[in-house]
């Protein structure tokens, strides 16, 4: 047995290197264990920050060619650089990889580069050298969903890692699947001039979300020049020199219809990932959907073996795994950690931004709470009104009869960043009152959040 250590995370992404960083924060001898050639796993790799990049320049041409003109602002011969573009994203992913790495020795964790399997428990594999381990976590993430009948090359038929990874614009982008990847990435594609096509197995996007918000958040897409297919299933894709040919059927069953597309997404949802590990071997239990089990401290069947993040059930969401990789850490040294998954928000990065933390008013109604509901318009508040973006809604919904809040759903600029005052007013058991006796600046997208606030009692002031 080489080397040995309190705490062996197999994993680098958000949940595995918070979790590394917070076990050696409080005194325990760290390594984490990464494959890839970089630390920061799906997220900083192929995920969150590269998509967020993408996103980000592709709204700075669609705002300069298109939306600038509003504000008087004049500009001619507007073009873009797909390569730069490219190249900007590679540098700001370099550059957070390169941050967790300096974390990682600022915090005195010790990379151990390879694939890790689990040969007994209090046993790390990795290469050829088996380390000792008093805990592991396991940290490994998940991966694309494959569709029978869709075979990705990650060229002509991409997961997102592929749809990243562009270097021409397709005339035509399907992408299947209506949900968080398919959105952010078919908006950027369109907004560098693709034809994208949205198809959706059910009658709505984005599903989990709040039927309200996402109706809406329907049309404002579609006003944007995304077309959507609702109620349709691919059942093959047949792919030549010239692009792919999908066939789709009716959800339901009914006559098939072709589609040609120059790239097609495939972003129908992600599975855990937990290849290699050897979890059969030795007992690990896992789920039907292959998740790792685990109970409320995130221990697994097998004692001294714990997993968090995406491997496990729940939001598949790099503030989701980082939470329970800083609770994780927190257990394993005798303290208390928690994670309260009633307060945990998602966002899609489109423009407008969605988002969402808490219960909707569906799964409210189906758990038979009678609840308050407030809601703003953006088009009444006076901030949205001088940036020119006036879309969406604040949407808060509080207990009948406490005023708690039970949750909140967004559509509008910068929603991501709103909701973060209602993630700390639920985490502190706020009543929508709370929130609207309290000051917010003026002129402010926060103005829309007190007003919904405010509605939930009947007195918004400015509708
Ligand atoms: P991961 O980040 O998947 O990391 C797991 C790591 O484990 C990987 O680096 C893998 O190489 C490594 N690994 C696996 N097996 C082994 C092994 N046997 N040995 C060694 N190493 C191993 N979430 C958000 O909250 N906001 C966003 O904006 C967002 N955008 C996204 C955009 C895209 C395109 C995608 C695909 C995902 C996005 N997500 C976003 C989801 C987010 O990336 C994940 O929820 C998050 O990365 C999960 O973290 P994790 O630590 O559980 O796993
Ligand atoms: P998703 O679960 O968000 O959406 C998948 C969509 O595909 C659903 O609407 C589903 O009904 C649909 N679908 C399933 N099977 C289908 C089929 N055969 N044909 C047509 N449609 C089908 O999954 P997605 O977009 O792949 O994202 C995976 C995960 O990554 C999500 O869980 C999300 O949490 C995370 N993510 C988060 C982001 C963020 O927080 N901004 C950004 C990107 C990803």
């Amino acid at each position: 047995m080489s080397e040995s250590f309190d705490l062996i995370v197999i994993g680098a992404g958000p949940g595995g290197y918070v979790c590394a960083i917070r076990a050696a924060q409080l005194g325990m001898k760290v390594a984490c264990v990464e494959k890839r050639a970089t630390l920061g796993g799906t997220c900083l790799n192929v995920g969150c920050i590269p998509s967020k990049a993408l996103l980000h320049s592709s709204e700075h041409f669609e705002e300069t060619k298109h939306k600038l003109a509003d504000h008087g602002v004049m500009v001619e011969g507007v073009t873009y650089d797909l390569a730069r573009m490219q190249a900007r994203k590679g540098e700001v992913v370099s550059a957070n990889v390169k941050g967790v790495e300096f974390l990682f020795k600022k915090n005195k964790v010790t990379w151990l580069k390879g694939a890790a399997s689990i040969p007994a428990p209090g046993q790390v594999k990795v290469g050829e050298t088996t380390y000792a381990a008093k805990n592991i976590v396991i940290a490994t993430g998940s991966e694309s969903m494959p569709l029978a009948g869709v075979e990705v090359d990650e060229k002509q038929i991409v997961t997102s890692t592929g749809a990243l990874e562009l270097e021409k614009v397709p005339g035509h982008l399907v992408v299947i699947g209506g949900g968080v990847i398919g959105l952010e990435l078919g908006s950027v594609w369109r907004r560098l001039g693709a034809e994208v096509t949205v198809v959706e197995f059910l009658d709505r996007l984005v599903p989990s979300m709040d039927t309200e918000l996402g109706k809406q958040f329907e049309r404002v897409l579609a006003k944007q020049g995304i077309k959507f297919k609702l109620k349709s299933k691919v059942t093959s894709a047949q792919k030549a020199d010239d692009g792919v040919t999908l066939t789709i059927e009716p959800a339901a069953g009914g006559a098939a219809e072709t589609l040609k597309a120059d790239v097609v997404l495939l972003a129908i949802g992600r599975r855990a990932f937990t290849e290699g590990l050897g979890l059969k071997e030795i007992g690990v239990a896992q789920d039907e959907r292959g998740r790792v089990i685990t109970d409320a401290h995130f221990a697994t069947n097998i004692p001294g073996i714990y997993a968090i993040g995406d491997a496990i059930a729940g939001a598949m969401l790099a503030h989701k795994a980082e939470e329970e990789g800083v609770a994780a850490a927190e257990i394993l040294a005798g303290q208390h950690g928690h994670v309260n998954y009633n307060a945990i928000p998602g966002v899609v990065y489109t423009w407008p931004e969605v988002a969402s933390i808490g219960e909707t008013e569906e799964q409210l109604k189906a758990r038979g709470v009678a609840y308050n509901v407030g809601k703003f318009p953006f088009t009444a508040n006076g901030r949205a009104r001088a940036m020119g973006d006036v879309d969406g809604f604040v949407k808060i919904l509080a207990d009948k009869t406490t005023d708690r809040i039970l949750g909140a759903h967004i559509l509008g600029a910068d929603a991501g960043t709103l909701i973060a005052e209602i993630a700390v007013a639920m985490e502190f058991g706020a009543s929508a009152e709370d929130v609207a006796r309290t000051s917010h600046a003026h002129p402010s997208l926060n103005e829309a959040v007190k007003e919904a606030a405010l509605a939930v009692g009947g007195r918004a002031l400015h509708i």
